[in-house]
């Protein structure tokens, strides 16, 4: 889709969050299962306050997680025997734009964000330095412009990346987490399928874009996970293309990599779908070693396994089945949740992990390219494959573009 109408769907967007979805209470245990193994002081800057809320930027997905908290500007300070939220002064002025905010002096502030302590920001240098009296680490997250204010601040402590400790606990979704990316992945797949009808040869790629983000935004959902990738023929192996500006022409295929945000949560999907219905025999051939490498992958998926291990199995398929490795030239997959490539810990599998399992095929001289992305949840003995409900196989992709406009699913 065009960047000005994805912008102006951002805007529309309502601003369901995590905070509705996720119950208050397990916020705060987050933050306790945080402070078991912490050895250190860790500090989370939450969004930028000052800039124009007409271009919002939206939360901190690290700060969100362990606060449920959506106000810019704020600051979290956990040590593994204190946790505190300071937050900036309310603005009327402000307000008259965002509507109301929380404020640290708010009677309710406490009950309404779980946090037994609450400060005003200009708070926030006293009480690290404090709190940093007792530990000889701060983990932050050191790519972010706040690492370097850190560091002024402390300069005889050691500055640590967050992003391990943090990871560990936001690989492993709850109940309620695996409910919400359960959500966006339904959505995604009602969208895919509104998607699906406007590959047609003549129409446009962002007719298919437009056709999704509608969808996902009929269904009650904020946003588009990222911008939503519509490649046909030559598109089709360009990883990442996201103009959606070409034509689509009978006889090609459409890599249509689409997901919806509902309620902060995400899902990651790609279907490979022929323009008019009917994949030709080439590139059925090459969806079918594709797709015989992801169900090997998947196979493989289990509490101990890692990603490295299940991507060597499915080049070693494509390998086995024509050669066709060489072909692919991305990662087998990433954990989703908060963020669509979600922080996460790069060990071993486990039992409540989401992770997208997407082989892919690229063939520039050929202007093919397949790849097919599916969402899973690691389960006690394998997987659970949450976007089955999406048709997968080559009879059932075709079958689905061969009813009627109006009567697909
Ligand atoms: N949509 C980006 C990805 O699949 O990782
Ligand atoms: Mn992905
Ligand atoms: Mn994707």
């Amino acid at each position: 889709m065009h960047r000005s109408a994805l912008a102006a769907f951002l805007i529309l967007g309502c601003s369901l969050s995590a905070a509705d979805t996720i119950p208050k209470s397990e916020y705060a245990e987050r933050r306790a299962k945080l402070q078991k193994f912490l050895d250190g002081v860790l500090v989370i800057f939450a969004r930028d306050a000052g800039s124009d809320e007409v271009f919002r930027e939206f939360q901190d997905t690290s700060f969100l997680y362990f606060s449920g908290v959506e106000e810019a500007g704020a600051i979290l300070l956990i040590t593994p025997k204190e946790e505190v939220l300071f937050l900036p002064k309310r603005n009327e002025r402000a307000e008259k734009y965002t509507g109301p905010k929380l404020g640290p002096t708010d009677s309710d502030v406490k009950s309404r964000t779980g946090f037994a302590e609450v400060q005003p920001l200009e708070r926030f240098e006293a009480r690290l330095h404090r709190a940093a009296e007792d530990y000889y680490t701060v983990y932050a997250f050191t790519r972010k412009s706040t690492a370097a204010k850190l560091k002024s601040l402390l300069p005889l402590r050691e500055l640590a990346d967050a992003s391990r400790p943090v990871g560990k606990l936001r690989m492993k979704k709850s109940p309620a987490e695996i409910a919400a990316v359960q959500r966006a992945t339904d959505v995604t797949i009602q969208a895919q399928i509104a998607a699906w009808k406007k590959l047609q040869p003549g129409a446009y790629e962002y007719q298919a874009g437009a056709a999704f983000v509608g969808s996902l935004m009929e269904q009650g959902c904020e946003r588009v996970a990222y911008a939503p990738i519509v490649g046909s023929g030559p598109n089709s192996t360009v990883l990442h293309y996201n103009a959606s500006t070409r034509r689509m022409d009978r006889g090609e295929v459409v890599v249509l990599d689409a997901a919806a945000e509902c309620a902060g949560y995400t899902s990651d999907i790609t279907r490979t779908v022929p323009v008019g219905g009917k994949f030709s025999a080439r590139q059925k051939q090459i969806y079918e070693v594709v797709l015989g490498a992801q169900n090997a992958a998947m196979a493989a998926a289990k509490p101990g396994a890692t990603m490295p291990e299940l991507q060597k199995i499915a080049k070693k398929y494509m390998d086995d089945h024509g050669d066709l490795g060489k072909y692919f030239i991305h990662g087998l997959g990433h954990p989703v949740g908060l963020d669509v490539h979600d922080l996460g810990d790069p060990g071993p599998l486990e039992n409540g992990d989401i992770v997208t399992i997407e082989p892919g095929i690229y063939i520039p001289d050929e202007g093919i390219g397949v790849r097919i992305e599916d969402v899973i949840l690691i389960t006690e003995t394998g997987y659970k494959l949450m976007s089955a409900a999406l048709p997968r196989e080559v009879a059932d992709v075709e079958r689905a573009m061969a009813k009627p406009a109006a009567s697909l699913p």
